[in-house]
């Protein structure tokens, strides 16, 4: 599957209808999905049943009604029907960061619905699930998020690059501007965007060595180190309120809303390059203080390689985050701290088959011709991937390399032609008959 990212952008799943009118909304165009295609939570009905100056009866809070009505209507969908429906979409592999995001999000519509449904206390149901996924690039984490965001669940959802954040006064965005896309993404209704998921991507950006928040005005003594940012993120993520611009804008002028977090769920997503060098002065001892690590360590990874798996005992301890530019409180709230590994052989394997082949493949067709790929030649660049250790990002372009001469040849010129790539030695050759 091939697929462009635009991760700045909102991502709707369940798109509530442009008025309050009860229009229906509409297809979800998610023409990237494989296989069977979810049926996109329609707010529509609700919106049009639920004109709440109608129903609410005296003494009842309308808003708690309006939601009470579309938390009803959210499917909860089990934890193991999600991780399916994710891998009917073409996410392979991951089972246990699968496992893990799917429970999550079942959690997390449970919880609203004992809280918005059911009418018990946040004490009784306890503090809404987030979480942080780790691991090498292209290994599948934003990806997982995409497909999972991208209809799956029906809930406002919002994936924001965290890159460009920094504190407010610098160049970039205000944090609380990652509100207003979910205010956006629920149709500005302040309701609804209580209720959502916003996944944080590229988080490990903002560790305090790393960040690159541009400077605006020389000569101040502001913190340009991510740690400000770092402090907002503290509040979104425990329970608040916070005063949200309605528009996208770097003007103070702008209007706000008062926007909820208590149940706004966060998913950070990172690949936090660097890691290993830090687990590996913490289990050297060269950093003090955790000495019974060294014993229970069983080798140490090497500083310079990326596409290495992280255990459960690697990303548990907050210290290392705090080492790596974090505040520990941040990362504590993180209730779980999944780490993805690395792609294995096979796993490349069925994605360059099922995901990148068969749309390289219908694209020849289109042209009409029709393009064998030898199996040789599927294991020879998926052993050069895992030698790039890019994981499944670069494999489009590596298959893709070989076919161009070609392609410039064929393409729109061709009436019916069958092309073959084949393993002619060391080399992938291909012809034309
Ligand atoms: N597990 C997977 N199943 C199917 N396709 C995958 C998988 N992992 C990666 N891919 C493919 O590789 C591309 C890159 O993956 P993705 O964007 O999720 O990487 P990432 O883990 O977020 O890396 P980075 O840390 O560099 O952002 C995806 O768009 C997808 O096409
Ligand atoms: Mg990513």
């Amino acid at each position: 599957m091939i697929r462009t990212k635009n991760l700045s952008d909102s991502i709707i799943n369940a798109k509530p209808p442009t008025s309050r009118k009860g229009t229906k909304s509409s297809g979800t165009g998610k023409s990237k999905n494989q296989g069977k295609e979810p049926e996109p939570f329609d707010f529509g009905d609700i919106f049009f049943m639920n004109d709440e100056s109608d129903i609410a009866s005296p003494g009842e809070d309308p808003d708690s009604l309006f939601l009470k009505k579309i938390v009803d209507e959210i499917p909860l969908v089990p934890p193991s029907e999600l991780f399916n429906m994710i891998g009917d979409m073409g996410y392979k592999g991951q089972n246990e960061a699968r496992k893990s995001v799917s429970l999550m999000a079942y959690r997390h519509v449970r919880r609203l619905k004992r809280i918005y449904v059911d009418g018990e206390s946040r004490e009784n149901v306890g503090k809404k699930n987030n979480l942080l996924l780790m691991g090498p690039t292209g290994c599948g984490k934003t990806f997982l998020i995409e497909t999972l965001f991208s209809g799956i669940l029906q809930l406002p959802t919002v994936i924001v690059d965290i890159t460009p954040f920094s504190e407010t006064g610098y160049v970039g965005q205000d944090p609380n501007n990652i509100l207003t896309r979910m205010y956006h993404t629920a149709n500005r209704d302040e309701r609804l965007a209580r209720i959502g998921i916003i996944a944080l991507d590229e988080f490990d950006k903002l560790a305090s060595s790393q960040n690159n928040a541009v400077f605006a005005g020389a000569g101040t003594t502001k913190d340009i180190t991510g740690l400000g940012v770092q402090r907002e993120l503290l509040k979104m993520l425990e329970s608040s309120e916070v005063n949200v611009p309605v528009e996208l804008t770097h003007s103070s002028y702008v209007e706000t809303v008062n926007l909820q977090t208590a149940d706004i769920a966060f998913v950070a997503v990172g690949a936090f390059s660097g890691f290993n060098a830090i687990l590996n002065r913490y289990h050297k001892g060269s950093i003090s203080g955790f000495n019974r690590d060294i014993e229970s360590r069983k080798k140490l990874y090497d500083d310079h390689s990326i596409a290495i798996s992280w255990t459960p005992e690697d990303v548990e301890n907050v210290a290392y985050f705090q080492s790596y530019g974090f505040l520990p409180e941040l990362v504590a709230r993180f209730g779980r701290i999944i780490p993805f590994a690395a792609l294995d052989r096979e796993t490349m394997y069925q994605i360059l088959e099922d995901n990148i082949l068969s749309i390289i493949r219908k694209e020849f067709a289109v042209e009409g011709i029709k393009l064998e790929v030898g199996e040789d030649v599927i294991e020879h660049i998926v052993k050069l991937a895992l030698k790039r250790e890019t994981g499944a990002r670069g494999l489009n372009s590596l298959i893709f390399r070989y076919l161009e001469d070609k392609a410039f040849d064929l393409f729109g010129v061709a009436q019916t032609a069958k092309l073959t790539a084949f393993m002619d030695g060391e080399k992938i050759s291909s012809k034309v008959e």
